[in-house]
């Protein structure tokens, strides 16, 4: 009854933990799913049975109004909740922000297309019991997993990712990529100030900052097709994972916005030099070609930065033109740095590519600095 008073309900609680089952959380990332999230909590609630459980669909506000249906279905089905977020994306962010509006003692996570086989719910549920486990992990890398019917270059660029996370978290898992997996809400909430929150990587982010040692096993299935609609993984969400791989690796030392940074600035130069030598055939002069091709690769710099590395804080309208600006401003300052650097190296070890670099390398942290705090400030 609804005005029980909490401590009759706790005494009955403890009256009934003798055969107590875990609440489990399923928290289900969505982005244009309509096609699909129907249909899945069905097979979800069938598959589980009787554990008791509650779904948290995560929406960023999809364009194919998602969020709608799923909170339509949450009216029939009161176990189903939606949080439609706006403004924000990104499945690691939509992952965790489901987890810590759960109620479960387990929390598992899985995508809304089918691809994880929601049948393997209940065996990792027992598995995190009998084996008192932290996490169980749905791996396609071992026993009877497998990735379905893949084309080769995804299957390699899914073994490249795996590979790189074994540098990180070595071989605590045989599927660190996997998007599948249940854990117990501890790990969550001990871990949750350290995730990164960005990209596809969750799990990896999980297990690489735990603070305790945890408990790992592992329940193989085969990743199915996508059913409805397409995948939302893009060239960006795999580069993001390159440079934060980086950052991880070097403790920090070496952001993973700095190695965008200036990898853009090195694509820079090759527009600086087409410019220059197209200009030169058409017969221009050095000076005002050189000064051409500067501007052309500071416009480019400014523009990639601001589409790229600096996405989340994009400059949009008028504050665009003092952004470039402020930006070519600090690439001349930087520039100066450069030569400055580079002076005083060569007097130290008379190798021109040893202090071309140093000035390169000096001249970069300036201006990605000196950009990060003054235009792009968070
Ligand atoms: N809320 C939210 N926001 N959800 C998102 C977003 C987002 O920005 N991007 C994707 N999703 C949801 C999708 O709607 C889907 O339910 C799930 O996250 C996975 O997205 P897909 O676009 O289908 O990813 P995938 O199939 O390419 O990648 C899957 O496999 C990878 C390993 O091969 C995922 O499970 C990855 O986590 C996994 O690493
Ligand atoms: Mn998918």
């Amino acid at each position: 009854t609804v005005n029980q008073p909490i401590s009759s309900l706790s005494a009955e609680i403890n009256q009934k933990n003798k055969n107590f089952m875990p609440m489990l959380s399923v928290v289900i990332p969505t982005y244009n799913e309509k096609g699909n999230i129907a249909a899945l909590v069905e097979a979800v609630r069938d598959a589980l049975g009787d554990i008791p459980w509650e779904m948290i669909v995560v929406d960023d506000d999809s364009p194919d109004k998602t969020y709608e249906l799923a909170f339509q279905l949450a009216h029939k089905e009161p176990r189903l909740h939606c949080i439609r977020r706006v403004g924000r994306r990104g499945l690691s962010s939509a992952v965790v922000e489901g987890a810590l509006a759960s109620n479960g003692d387990f929390i598992a996570v899985m995508d809304a297309d089918f691809q994880h086989d929601e049948k393997m719910l209940k065996p990792m549920y027992e598995k995190m019991i009998a084996k008192k486990a932290d996490l169980v992990v749905g791996t396609r890398y071992a026993g009877d997993g497998g990735v379905g019917d893949w084309d080769e270059t995804r299957r390699q660029m899914s073994d490249f990712a795996t590979r790189l996370s074994r540098i990180l978290i070595g071989n605590k898992t045989s599927d660190p990529m996997s998007g599948f997996f249940m854990l117990r809400r501890e790990v969550v909430e001990a871990s949750v100030y350290d995730l990164s929150q960005q990209g596809y990587k969750i799990l990896l982010d999980i297990i690489s900052s735990a603070p305790m040692p945890l408990h790992i096993e592992e329940v193989s299935y085969v990743f199915r097709n996508r059913r409805e609609g397409e995948s939302k993984i893009s060239l960006q969400v795999m580069a993001e994972f390159l440079f934060q791989i980086i950052e991880k690796m070097s403790h920090g030392l070496i952001p993973g916005r700095f190695v965008l940074f200036s990898a853009v600035g090195a694509l820079g130069l090759c527009v600086h030099l087409g410019i220059l030598f197209l200009l030169k055939s058409y017969h221009v002069a050095f000076l005002p070609a050189q000064t051409a091709a500067i501007g052309c690769a500071m416009l480019f710099n400014f523009f990639v930065n601001n589409e790229l590395t600096y996405r989340d804080r994009k400059l949009k309208g008028w504050a665009f033109i003092p952004g470039l600006i402020l930006f070519c401003l600090i690439c001349s300052i930087g520039a100066l740095a450069n030569i400055g650097v580079a002076e005083l190296a060569i007097h130290q070890t008379s190798s021109w590519s040893l202090a071309g670099l140093a000035g390169a390398l000096i001249g970069a942290a300036f201006n990605f600095g000196a950009a990060s705090k003054l235009i792009w400030e968070r």
